[in-house]
């Protein structure tokens, strides 16, 4: 694998599992009390950010350091970006100092298979546009082999929300049927994509309906930067119609799980009770992105030398 920019770079169900039993080895390094190794000693990862991050560039660069690797930052709002300068001559200038590994996000969907086209060095989507978003989706995979055991052949999954404008939904429907998992698209008709051909996915329009049968509901933020028009009446009928309340979470079995990428908007999606539940594994998935993320980065830059 030379880049990451999609769940189809990891090859299959194979390369998918391959990474996330990698990354037990680096939760495992995580846990000793000086947690880090030389594993990529004498490398440079960027972080080119051309959009909002608070989990995926600070774990990205976490994981970065753990790794011994030398770290640079790129926020467009300090850069010469504002001065008018292009994608490609920004990519250019990067590369000109010489970086092993850039992980770009940006507001366009495909953005990260332009910038890999242009780079001599890895390249690793941290998100672009309503496109893909293929560490979140394997954080969360992760995530959930720790609580269910290895296999997630079966497991039934509701995705809520917003699915229209979520990369992240594009990125784990296809991790996790990779997987075997069983999915349901659930949200406002106008919060579903135009086309679903090629999906594998059901899809249902009420929650109710589905919630009760599901081992995993993962819920969506409503991602208001993305949407142009009204698509609901208003936060608060949304809340109401598709939120995680407390009322619905008691209807759920006794071992269903509520998961999210955040940044959360607490009353809206999912209620502040629900998201501090000790069903929700909102904090795992960050604390597991940074294992994940040293998985990725690892076999991008280390493959062939050892872990430790
Ligand atoms: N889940 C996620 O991508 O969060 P950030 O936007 O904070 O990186």
């Amino acid at each position: 694998m030379k880049h990451l920019c999609s769940v189809d770079d990891l090859g299959g169900r194979a390369g998918i599992e391959q990474m996330l039993d990698l990354t037990d080895s680096f939760v495992e390094i995580q846990q000793r009390d000086i947690p880090k190794v030389p594993a990529l000693r004498g490398k440079t990862v960027v972080s080119l950010f051309f959009e909002d991050s608070t989990r995926t560039r600070l774990s990205f660069e976490t994981a970065a350091k753990r790794l011994s690797a030398d770290t640079m930052t790129f926020t467009v709002g300090s850069s010469s970006v504002k001065k008018g300068e292009s994608l490609l001559d920004t990519v250019q200038t990067i590369e000109a100092m010489g970086v092993d590994a850039i992980v770009v996000r940006h507001g366009a969907a495909g953005a990260a298979h332009r910038v890999a086209s242009w780079a001599q060095a890895s390249v690793v989507n941290g998100g672009d546009g309503r496109h893909e978003h293929p560490t979140q989706a394997l954080l969360d995979a992760f995530t959930l082999r720790r609580h269910r055991g290895p296999s997630l052949d079966g497991c039934r999954v509701a995705i809520v929300g917003d699915i229209r404008n979520s990369r992240v939904a594009r990125s784990n429907v296809k991790l996790f049927h990779e997987l075997g998992c069983d999915l349901t698209l659930v949200g406002p008709p106008t919060l579903m994509p135009e086309r679903l051909d090629g999906w594998p996915v059901s899809v249902s329009y009420d929650i109710d309906e589905v919630l009760p049968d599901v081992d995993v509901v993962y819920l969506l933020r409503i991602q208001r930067e993305r949407i142009d028009q009204a698509l609901f009446p208003t936060l608060r009928e949304y809340a109401n119609r598709w939120g995680l309340t407390v009322a619905r979470a008691a209807r759920m079995k006794p071992d269903t799980f509520v998961m999210h990428p955040g940044p959360m908007n607490r009353g809206v999606e999912i209620a502040a009770e629900v998201a501090d539940s000790s069903r929700s594994l909102v904090t795992e998935q960050v604390a597991n992105g940074v294992a994940v993320r040293m998985a990725v980065l690892w076999s991008l830059l280390g493959s062939g030398g050892p872990v430790v």
